[in-house]
C-alpha cells in the first residue's frame, strides 16, 4: 500500500516535470463563420495530432472577429459550433486547452500595453491590413489596424515555443516576434519569442472556382469554399462544379493545372493516396469521374465529424463545461505573464 503511494508521487512527479518541459504551442481561428474543409485539412487535423508531444491550447479568436461587423446571434452560434467542431475533430478538452478569447481577460488586456509598443508604421505594412481595408472600404476601425498586436497578445500570453498557422498568417507571427523583442528589449526576457510553425502534413487547399487563391469563408463565390459541416449532396454538387482545365489529364502541375492539382491535394488528404497513384488511378478517365470521386471522398471524410459536431451541440452544459474549463487553464497562464507585463512597466499592483 505504501509502496504504490509513492509510486503513484513518483508518477506524478515525472509527469509534472514533463508537461514543464514540453513545447508549448498555441493557435486560434476566429468563428467568423463555418468552418471550412481548408481549416480542417490545413489546420485543426494536425492540431489533434500535437497533444502528446505538445502543450497546446487553442483558442477561438472571437475578438477578432469585431473587426469585421457581425451578426451578434451568428457570432454567437458560430462560436458554440466551433468549440463543438474543435473536439469532434479529435481535439480532446482533457488533453488540449480549449477557450474562447473573450473569456479570458488578459487578451485584451496585453492588447492594449502591447498598441502601446508596436509602431503606427509597421501595421501600416501588414497585407492583411491592406487587403481587409480594400475589401471593407467602408468600415476601416482602428481594430482592424491593431489586429496583429491583439494576435500578438494572443500569443505572448501563453509563452507560446510554437505557432501553427497557415502561410497567411506568418508576417502576423513576425510582428509578433519583433513586438515581443522590443519589448524585452526594454524590459528584459519577459515574453518568450515564438516561431511559426507548419505542420509537415497538411494541406493548403484552394478554392475550388478560383484555385489561385486559399479557399476561405469570405470567398465572394458559394460554390468556392466547402464547409466542413455542409450537406453531403451540397459537398458534392460543389466538387461537380469545380474548375479544372482543358487539358484533360490528372496530373499535379499546381503553377500550370491549379485546379486539377488542388483536388489532388484535396483527395491526397483524405484519402492518404499519394499523387502518382492518384494519377494512376484517374489515367485515361475524364474530369467529371475524377471531381466526383474526390466530392464523395471529401462527403465521407466529414460525415463522422459533422454527425459528431450535431451530437455534442445538442449537449449545451458539456460544451459550457469544456469551454468554462478551458478558460480556467488558459487564463492561469496568462495572468501570469500580465502580472509579469504589467510589473514590468510600471502598473501599481492592485
Ligand atoms: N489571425 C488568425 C486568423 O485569422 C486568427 C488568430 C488570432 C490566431 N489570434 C491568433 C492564430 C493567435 C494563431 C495565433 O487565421
Amino acid at each position: 500500500m505504501e509502496q504504490e503511494k509513492i509510486t503513484t508521487a513518483k508518477t506524478a512527479e515525472t509527469e509534472k516535470t514533463a508537461k514543464i518541459s514540453k513545447k508549448r504551442i498555441l493557435s486560434g481561428i476566429q468563428p467568423s463563420g463555418d468552418l471550412t474543409l481548408g481549416s480542417y485539412l490545413g489546420a485543426i487535423r494536425n492540431w489533434a495530432a500535437l497533444a502528446d508531444e505538445y502543450d497546446c491550447y487553442y483558442m477561438l479568436a472571437d475578438l477578432h472577429t469585431l473587426t469585421v461587423r457581425q451578426v451578434p446571434a451568428e457570432l454567437r452560434r458560430h462560436t458554440l459550433t466551433q468549440v463543438a467542431a474543435y473536439i469532434a475533430c479529435g481535439l480532446d478538452p482533457e488533453k488540449n486547452v480549449l477557450f474562447v478569447q473573450s473569456h479570458v481577460p488578459a487578451h485584451a488586456q496585453l492588447g492594449w500595453v502591447l498598441d502601446c509598443y508596436t509602431m503606427f508604421g509597421e501595421l501600416s505594412r501588414m497585407t492583411q491590413f491592406k487587403d481587409k481595408s480594400a475589401k471593407n472600404a467602408d468600415n476601416i476601425n482602428a481594430g482592424l489596424f491593431t489586429y496583429p498586436a491583439l494576435m500578438a497578445a494572443d500569443i505572448l500570453l501563453y509563452q507560446a515555443d510554437l505557432v501553427p498557422v497557415g502561410g497567411d498568417q506568418k508576417q502576423h507571427v513576425e510582428i509578433c516576434r519583433d513586438i515581443a523583442s522590443r519589448f524585452n528589449g526594454i524590459y528584459g526576457d519577459v515574453f518568450k519569442i515564438p516561431e511559426p510553425y507548419i505542420p509537415q502534413v497538411g494541406a493548403r487547399v484552394m478554392s475550388l472556382t478560383s484555385p489561385e487563391s486559399k479557399m476561405s469563408k469570405s470567398d465572394k463565390d458559394p460554390n468556392g469554399c466547402v464547409y466542413m459541416l455542409e450537406k453531403p449532396e451540397d459537398i458534392a454538387r460543389k466538387f461537380k462544379k469545380a474548375v479544372t482545365d482543358s487539358d484533360a489529364s490528372v496530373r499535379f502541375d499546381p503553377a500550370g493545372k491549379p485546379g486539377v492539382s488542388n483536388l489532388m491535394q484535396i483527395y491526397a488528404a483524405a484519402t492518404g493516396r499519394t499523387f502518382e497513384a492518384i494519377e494512376a488511378e484517374f489515367a485515361g478517365r475524364g474530369y467529371g469521374d475524377f471531381k466526383k470521386t474526390v466530392g464523395d471522398a471529401v462527403v465521407e471524410l466529414l460525415r463522422p465529424i459533422r454527425e459528431e459536431t450535431e451530437h455534442l451541440l445538442a449537449d449545451k452544459a458539456y460544451l459550457e463545461g469544456v469551454y468554462r474549463a478551458g478558460a480556467e487553464r488558459a487564463a492561469y497562464t496568462a495572468n501570469r505573464t500580465l502580472s509579469k507585463v504589467f510589473k514590468k512597466v510600471g502598473l501599481l499592483a492592485r
